[in-house]
């Protein structure tokens, strides 16, 4: 796929007179998607945890390092493709999952506008537990792009099971398992505002269209949504412990993810649970503040992988972040954010925009500075500037 053919578009647009309808950069995109947002969604979407140092430390930490370039390589065929659990991708970059990403589009289904965009560009989306559209909708909308779901693991083991089971029906390719979320971090804008989406109902549709969670309520979810609501409080949060592992990697033979994970240490208990890959986030920092930016674990928890699969995300928003989490030995990168403003500003063809500026820019890196595959991509190419 040659994604740096996008600025051939752009550029012979420009003959015509037609400049590009959305932004190129994300510092440009963010202000117009934030003001096309109800007060209550922008502030869920933009806020982090405490003063928000992480989520700002995440995307400084970029800046550290530095690609060196090599000349006479002739680069002319780049191939970012790659190996993930038995699939090949065309390109590293996936979709993280965005729980409120129904509610940021202008007509409230964001999560199907989502997927159509993953089967646009052949970025894999990883769809939320929390989303407007029922998960089984969301799959139907991702073409050939392999999907992949996000669990956020109930109390209710039988409805885990339920709802992993819909999963594995529905043709998902993988359960990512989300371990730093089972409480929510301390979150100053919503709590200036007293806002949490899902306690006003929203985003609930993979639980009151589930059949576990609606044999759990003495009246149906249409009759008595506010009775689901707090059903749903009760069960959201599974503070999951090491002992609870055996248990969810027997429900599926679907590959199954954890996220959340950057300490070595937990990567290899990860391994030796039998996980088939390990998500370095720290949830673009929304769920703790004070802690490291994710990229700074990032190359610990590649050598504690030992070969098996890492995805990365926080702090990810051009298409040089890309490539220096690649390099850096992310097997995948995941787009939050920029994917969720290109969404909210300009519909799915701003989310389709934004994915393919993100990967042109990284092919066109590629092409640039002499590295031809994601395989040139190695810690060695990078320098720290501090
Ligand atoms: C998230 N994220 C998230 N993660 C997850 O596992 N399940 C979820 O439902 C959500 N919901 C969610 C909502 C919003 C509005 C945001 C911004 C993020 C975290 C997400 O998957 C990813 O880790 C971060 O978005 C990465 O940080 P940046 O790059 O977006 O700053």
């Amino acid at each position: 796929m040659a994604y740096g053919d996008y600025q051939n578009e752009i550029y012979l647009d420009g003959l015509r007179g037609v400049v590009p309808r959305f932004p190129m950069t994300y510092d440009e995109l963010e202000p117009l998607a934030q003001a096309a947002m109800p007060p209550s969604v922008r502030s869920y979407v933009a806020g982090g945890a405490g003063d928000e140092r992480t989520q700002r430390a995440n995307v400084a930490a970029f800046d550290q390092w530095g690609l060196v370039p090599r000349m006479l390589v002739g680069a002319t065929d780049r191939d970012l493709s790659v190996d993930l659990f038995g699939m090949r991708l065309p390109s590293p970059v996936f979709m993280a999952p965005v729980g409120v990403i129904g509610l940021c589009a202008q007509d409230g289904h964001g999560d199907l506008a989502t997927a159509r965009a993953a089967a646009r560009t052949g970025v894999p989306m990883i769809a939320s537990t929390l989303t407007v559209d029922p998960l089984e909708q969301v799959a139907a909308e991702f073409g050939g792009t392999p999907g992949f779901y996000q669990l956020y693991t109930p109390t209710d083991r039988e409805l885990a099971e339920s709802l992993i089971h819909r999963v594995e029906k529905a043709g998902f390719q993988g359960v990512v398992i989300t371990l730093d979320t089972w409480i929510t971090g301390w979150r100053p804008r919503d709590l200036g505002v007293s806002n949490f989406p899902q306690l006003r109902g929203n985003c609930l549709a993979n639980y009151t269209s589930d059949p576990v969670f609606r044999s759990r309520l003495a009246k149906n979810p249409e009759d008595d949504p506010a009775a689901a609501v707090m059903h749903w409080a009760q069960i959201f949060g599974n503070p999951l412990t090491w002992a609870d592992l055996p248990w969810l990697r027997s429900v599926t033979d679907l590959p199954l993810i954890l996220k959340g994970i950057c300490h070595p240490e937990d990567v290899r208990r990860a391994k030796d649970a039998g996980v088939d890959g390990v998500y370095c986030s720290n949830h673009g920092g929304r769920q703790a503040n004070g802690g490291l930016p994710a990229l700074d674990a990032l190359p610990a928890v590649v050598e504690a992988a030992d070969g098996l699969p890492i995805l990365f995300d926080s702090g990810i928003r051009t298409g040089a972040d890309v490539i220096k989490a690649i390099a850096l030995g992310a097997t995948a990168v995941g787009v939050g954010r920029p994917y969720v403003y290109g969404l909210a500003h300009g519909g799915e063809a701003g989310l389709v925009h934004v994915l393919r500026t993100l990967l042109a820019e990284a092919d066109l890196i590629m092409a640039v500075d002499g590295y031809p595959t994601l395989a040139d991509l190695t810690p060695e190419t990078l320098r720290r500037l501090v």
